[in-house]
């Protein structure tokens, strides 16, 4: 596997999706799953935020101690279902500013139309977050990350909960110079480019809609 891809291997993760799945889980509860998973995965995708020492005063005495240095980051959902995500990414980094990228998929070719684009500035200088729960065709993903290289993003991670062989050969190799961090890995795609087994429309299932 492509070093730039991390397939999550936590229990709570995986116990989180299963809950995910399942077809009697209704909307509050799959929002609020969404949320921690996103928050779990943060956690991982974000061990490598670069730090710096800093002098600080405990009751005790001096000391030198690590806080997050660089650049502020940027959280980026695909609109919609991306969104269901953003909360659990800013209770690990509430500094992050959001920007979304709005993305729809054509139900009859699969193909992802964009509708919407607003990106925090200074682009460039921040680790960018992009989230989406499912990477299915790719198509998104792929196109996502095309517009925010087009926008001057650099330093680009990519989470999605769930994803399809299919999507994630797609977008490693649009773009290996991300890296790509998947809750679960699944097994195939139909043939209307759901993921199966998946967990269905996941716009549908955060917003209720259908
Ligand atoms: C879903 C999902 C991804 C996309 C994945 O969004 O949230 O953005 O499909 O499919 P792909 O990898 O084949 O492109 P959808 O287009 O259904 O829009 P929604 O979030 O507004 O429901
Ligand atoms: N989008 C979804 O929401 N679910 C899928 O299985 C594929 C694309």
């Amino acid at each position: 596997m492509n070093n730039n891809i991390t397939i999550m291997d936590h229990p709570l993760i995986k116990h989180k999706i299963t809950m995910l799945r399942d077809e009697n889980t209704g909307t509050n509860e799959f929002r609020t799953l969404v949320e921690e998973i996103a928050m779990l995965m943060g956690y991982e995708a974000l061990r490598d935020l670069p730090t710096e020492e800093v002098r600080i005063k405990t009751p005790i005495e001096e000391c030198m101690s690590p806080v997050i240095s660089g650049k502020k980051m940027a959280v980026v959902p695909i609109l919609r279902a991306g969104l269901g995500m953003v909360n659990g990414i800013l209770a690990l980094v509430p500094s992050a500013k959001v920007g979304h990228i709005g993305l729809y998929r054509d139900p009859v070719t699969h193909e992802p139309h964009e509708y919407y684009c607003k990106l925090p500035s200074p682009i460039e200088q921040r680790t960018i977050l992009v989230v989406d729960p499912m990477l299915a065709t790719g198509g998104s993903g792929s196109e996502a990350v095309d517009f925010i290289k087009q926008h001057g993003g650099k330093n680009i991670k990519f989470m999605c909960i769930i994803a399809a062989p299919e999507g994630l050969e797609r977008l490693s190799k649009d773009h290996p110079d991300i890296q790509i961090y998947v809750g679960q890995l699944d097994r195939e795609l139909n043939e209307n480019a759901y993921i199966c087994p998946g967990l269905g429309d996941a716009g549908d299932r955060i917003f209720g809609t259908k």
